[in-house]
């Protein structure tokens, strides 16, 4: 299930090893998208731990905050289209309408209950009609907390044998800034908390609170974009580096969505500025597919999800945000797992700057030229250490810096 690396990552001993900080991953990440979301309701505990029972090597919780500063997963602020607030008259009075990001929304807010009072609801589907089957667990799982979800990550990471991380989003930072709860503080309390073991990622689309955060940690930070911006130009891609280490795009802004086009290029040029990427968001479903992965006609059937992961792969994507992390998993698999390595012949990496690494060549690391030039000799020092713990960690044959592709 876990691809050419398995063998290696099923003897993980959770010892003294750098968390993967400002550093490509060995191969591309399953990122579970809000939990196994295609398989059961969304931000669950019980979503968390089938995505990594599938294997997911992230979780994704989106967090809001409640009236208590308490960090708990909901992909929105309103809470009444994926919990059962409604079926309770206690709360009836707490339905308001309130401008969330410059929108008008009418429902039960999560800024207006105590931790207390939301741990007395219980998750449904999202998407009931699309996902009849997810129906089954509406009524059984609780809003999970940040810190939950980070108790079970590393608890089924000791089960299992594997590093699993978390890849939590800062969800309306300034909504939520607005109204004296801040994201950060507690944020970072968690991780803090969770130790140096649990590899983890935080994401937005605020590239305020973002800067804010890379004066205040080392966790790798992920500048969502989910329009076309000036923030993919570029110019704009180097001024994300200054803050953060990915980018994460909507799929439609990295690759064609009728599949018989070139690439765009923004991978490249992200990667030119230093930044890996991470796509979202992948379904199995025909409604999220482009024409030509789809498969009949209904739209909850599962189309070739496989066929258009395999393009974005070939793109040289270093990441994937999934409903469905098995697909992704297989799809991930299914890889030639070794660019830099095929292309040894040709030399054509080596004049890229690539050294073509091998397993069990971590203590003659070399690093790359290219954007590595613009780095002091601390940073180089410290992206060679941290190469050698993702390859001790992994144990992937695999160049880190350049990923097959001869640079960074
Ligand atoms: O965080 C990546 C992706 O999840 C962003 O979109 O709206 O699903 O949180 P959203
Ligand atoms: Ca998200």
């Amino acid at each position: 299930m876990f691809g050419s690396d398995v063998s290696s990552v099923a003897t993980w001993n959770p010892g003294p090893v750098a968390p993967p900080a400002r550093t490509p991953a060995a191969r591309p990440l399953v990122i579970a998208h809000r939990g196994a979301s295609g398989y059961r309701p969304e931000h669950t505990l019980e979503s968390y731990r089938l995505a990594i029972a599938l294997g997911a090597d992230y979780v994704e919780p989106d967090l809001v905050v409640t009236a208590d500063g308490v960090l708990v997963a909901r992909h929105e602020n309103e809470i009444g289209a994926t919990t059962d607030v409604a079926t309770h008259p206690q709360f009836a009075n707490r339905r308001t309408t309130r401008a969330v990001a410059g929108r008008e929304v009418t429902g039960w807010f999560v800024e207006d209950f105590l931790l207390a009072e939301l741990k007395m609801l219980r998750a449904r589907e999202r998407l009931p009609h699309l996902r009849a089957h997810n129906r089954t667990y509406d009524g059984r799982f609780e809003v999970p907390t940040f810190d939950e979800i980070v108790d079970m990550v590393l608890a089924e990471s000791r089960r299992h044998g594997r590093p699993i991380g978390v890849y939590p989003e800062v969800k309306q930072p300034s909504h939520f800034a607005a109204v004296g709860l801040r994201h950060e503080g507690p944020l970072l309390a968690s991780l803090r908390r969770a130790g140096p073991h649990l590899p983890a990622y935080i994401q937005s689309f605020d590239a305020g609170v973002l800067r804010a955060l890379a004066l205040q940690t080392t966790v790798p930070l992920v500048q969502l974009v989910g329009s076309d911006d000036d923030l993919l130009t570029p110019r704009g891609l180097r001024e994300v580096s200054t803050y953060a280490q990915v980018l994460g795009p909507r799929k439609d802004l990295v690759g064609p969505r009728d599949g018989d086009g070139g690439p765009a290029g923004l991978v490249d040029r992200a990667h030119e500025a230093g930044l890996s990427v991470h796509v979202w968001t992948f379904r199995n479903e025909n409604t999220f597919l482009a024409p030509v992965d789809r498969r009949g006609s209904e739209v909850a059937a599962f189309g070739d999800a496989l066929g258009e992961y395999a393009r974005f792969l070939s793109l040289g994507v270093d990441g994937v945000f999934t409903d469905h992390p098995d697909t992704a998993r297989s799809a991930v698999a299914a890889q030639p797992s070794q660019r830099c390595h095929q292309s040894r012949e040709s030399d054509g990496d080596e004049q890229n700057g690539c050294r073509h690494l091998e397993s069990g060549q971590s203590q003659d690391v070399e690093l790359h030229e290219g954007p590595h030039q613009a780095h002091s000799h601390e940073q180089k020092a410290e992206h060679q250490r941290d190469d050698v713990d993702l390859m001790a960690l992994h144990g992937a044959p695999r160049c880190f810096r350049c990923r097959g592709r001869g640079r960074v």
